[in-house]
């Protein structure tokens, strides 16, 4: 299990996760997803998709999940009277496939204190910019109003602050003046693809020194 909060002044180093079992949380596309399955395949990231989850029904991540031979679990939260039952049903899904590790991918809904109790501490997400630059949706519109020259990913743990829990790691892409949101969002993607597999298989084999919100790999 992941400490997230040792003691001011302390360090605290992250042993590797004997329980590589991991699930994918989505609500779309899927294309995050898709990179983990390739890398699982590929061999470049040591771990089992035990589930994919998608709170929304239909979403082409489902799809990807089922033609890889994953579970796939529609837990929609319209069908839950709030949202307590709706993470009290999804802490039990992951229970149920006895989960490691979540990645979120795409996952567009905010986690409260009833997950965050369970799996805050073993859970990542992917988001599209340099955070903590340009947190919450549309982050590559965001950088293309402010006018940044590079933009790009972070891998992060997921805690309560919207897109500011401690970052694994991140990447950076130039940013064209001729961009569109769309053409900026798609040069991230390339990123993505490469960095949240990576992120997974680091954070899986351990080996952080954790102080305070900084984690940083041991040498
Ligand atoms: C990605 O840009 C990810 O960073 C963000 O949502 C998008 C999901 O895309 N959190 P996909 O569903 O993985 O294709």
């Amino acid at each position: 299990m992941l400490g997230m909060s040792p003691a001011a002044g302390q360090d605290k180093i992250l042993p590797p996760m004997s329980n590589r079992r991991i699930a994918v949380l989505i609500s779309g596309r899927g294309s995050n997803l898709q990179a983990l399955i390739d890398a699982v395949a590929a061999k470049r990231l040591d771990a089992t998709i035990a589930v994919v989850i998608s709170n929304i029904t239909g979403a082409h991540g489902l799809d990807r999940a089922r033609q890889a031979g994953i579970p796939g679990v529609t837990l929609s939260h319209r069908d839950h009277s709030s949202r307590d039952a709706f993470e009290t049903a999804l802490v039990a899904e992951l229970r149920r496939h006895d989960v490691g590790l979540v990645c979120l991918a795409g996952f567009m809904r905010l986690l409260g204190p009833t997950y965050l109790g369970a799996f805050g501490e073993q859970t990542l997400n992917i988001h599209p910019s340099l955070l903590p630059a340009f947190p919450g949706v549309d982050a590559q519109r965001q950088a293309l109003e402010h006018g940044v020259k590079v933009a790009g990913a972070t891998v992060h743990f997921v805690t309560g602050a919207l897109d500011g829990g401690p970052i694994v790691a991140q990447g950076a892409v130039p940013v064209d003046d001729s961009d569109t949101a769309d053409v900026l969002a798609e040069r991230i993607l390339e990123v993505e693809h490469r960095l949240y597999p990576e992120a997974v298989a680091s954070v899986l084999d351990g080996g952080w020194v954790i102080q305070g919100r900084t984690y940083r790999k041991l040498p």
